[in-house]
């Protein structure tokens, strides 16, 4: 049985990653797997500062922001990442971004780093090219983490649900 967390970056809640989550989620539930999902949009998640205080002090973040201080838990929680956006500007949503970033300093604790996890990206565009977003999401293969299936483009709701199904 997985924790995954679903990262939905998508600024409109019913926007179109929305039937995918719920796919994805409706699959990964009837296999015995618990979900969390966070909806950045509505919470309280600051950019990065780019400070690096993490590098220097071990000691997290220096930002105390409540949604972002939840995202945290469920990172520590979670053993499966679901990284969900619509393609802006050929990448992630900025709400999405700014939690990327913000993990900037959760890697910098070293007991994260070291706990890989299991990785999901779900998009959708208009104009079906997800070149740039994949190798964003990308990033996250080079810290050790292991891709496990791409949802691309709405209307994906069967292949979402077994996706979501195969985990354990
Ligand atoms: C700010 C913005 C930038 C976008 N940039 C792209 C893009 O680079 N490539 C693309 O194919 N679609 C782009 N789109 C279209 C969205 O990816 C597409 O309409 C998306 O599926 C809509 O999701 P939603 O229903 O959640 O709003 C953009 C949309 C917005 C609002």
């Amino acid at each position: 049985m997985a924790n995954i967390l679903i990262l939905n970056g998508a600024p409109r809640k019913n926007g179109s990653p929305a039937s995918l989550i719920k796919a994805f989620t409706e699959g990964a539930v009837a296999s015995g797997n618990q979900v969390h999902e966070a909806y950045i949009h509505g919470m309280n998640v600051k950019n990065c500062l780019g400070c690096d205080s993490s590098i220097k002090t071990h000691a997290g973040c220096v930002q105390k922001d409540e949604g972002m201080a939840k995202i945290y838990e469920d990172l520590s929680w979670c053993d499966t990442v679901v990284f969900a956006s619509p393609v802006h500007f050929a990448y992630m949503t900025a709400q999405l971004r700014a939690v990327i970033d913000r993990t900037w300093e959760w890697f910098n604790l070293p007991r994260n780093f070291e706990a890989k996890r299991k990785n999901v990206l779900i998009s959708t565009s208009r104009s079906e090219d997800y070149t740039a977003i994949l190798q964003q999401y990308g990033m996250y293969a080079m810290l050790g983490w292991e891709d496990i299936g791409h949802i691309l483009g709405a209307g994906k709701e069967v292949e979402a649900k077994s996706i979501g199904t195969s985990i354990s």
